[in-house]
């Protein structure tokens, strides 16, 4: 695991945007499709800021790059502004020359639930998976929305949000009894399917996750993250106030 330390959310976005931009140009001059994996709240905010600049620039071209979001509530209408098709295009894809029919986010208020999350797999697998998958983490260490417990979800399926991530994800909305109790996500066997993977942990309240995850003792599905360590290439990056207080943590501990 590669360790990275950037300064704020802005040295953030610089350095998630240098890594998608990279390989959007690769692929690009192979004649290829970029596959991007991609993930919602507030963590990645900043690198989709940067990415909508570069953009405009003229620095990055995404008409031939493929999207694939971690994750969906389950009935929650898609026009519903705490909707993570919502959250995506308000953030990036309505600001982006991106191929719509190349926007792929599951979709929570499907007739058939079951076989929509065997063919958002089926759509992923026979895009050769993700080239790239950025994540952020929970509190809890959830990945996508792929909770603690005794099992995780494999491929991509449907989960059950613990109570401490319907608290989490209460802040966005008028009242926590309407926070989605059911989600589609991306299993850990899709998400360990990209070629790279880039963690991101922002700000003191995620110290506790982040010292986890830098001591990096062992993979328990009590952290589903911790299964990222399996990753050839995985990079996790902090900013100064979660690492800061994540060593804090770690060396009271010795
Ligand atoms: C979002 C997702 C979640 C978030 C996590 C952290 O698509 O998959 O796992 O990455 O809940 O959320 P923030 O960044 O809001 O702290």
């Amino acid at each position: 695991m590669k360790i990275k330390v950037v300064k704020d959310k802005k040295e953030l976005g610089n350095f998630v945007s240098d890594i998608v931009c990279k390989i959007i140009k690769e692929k690009n001059e192979e004649g290829e499709k970029a596959v991007l994996g991609l993930a919602t709240g507030t963590t990645p905010i900043p690198v989709y800021e940067e990415l909508v600049r570069r953009y405009n620039n003229g620095d990055v071209d995404f008409f031939n790059t493929v999207t694939f979001n971690l994750d969906e509530y389950i009935n929650l209408p898609q026009e519903d502004k705490n909707s993570y098709h919502t959250f995506m295009n308000e953030n990036f894809i309505e600001h982006i020359n991106i191929n719509k029919n190349n926007v792929h986010i599951p979709d929570g208020n499907a007739e058939d639930l079951e076989e929509e999350v065997k063919n958002y797999e089926r759509i992923l697998q026979d895009s050769g998976y993700q080239d790239l998958q950025i994540l952020g983490i929970g509190h809890n260490g959830h990945i996508g929305f792929n909770e603690p417990g005794e099992f995780l979800l494999a491929d991509t399926g449907i989960t059950h949000l613990t109570n401490e991530t319907i608290k989490a994800n209460s802040r966005f909305f008028e009242n926590i009894n309407d926070v989605p109790k059911d989600a589609i996500t991306m299993g850990m066997r899709t998400i360990l399917n990209a070629d790279k993977i880039v963690l991101m942990i922002t700000g003191e309240s995620k110290k506790e996750i982040a010292a986890k995850m830098l001591k990096q003792e062992g993979i328990t599905s009590k952290y589903p993250a911790t299964l990222l360590y399996l990753h050839p290439d995985l990079t996790l990056v902090l900013d100064e106030e979660a690492y800061n207080a994540a060593q804090e943590i770690i060396n009271s501990e010795v």
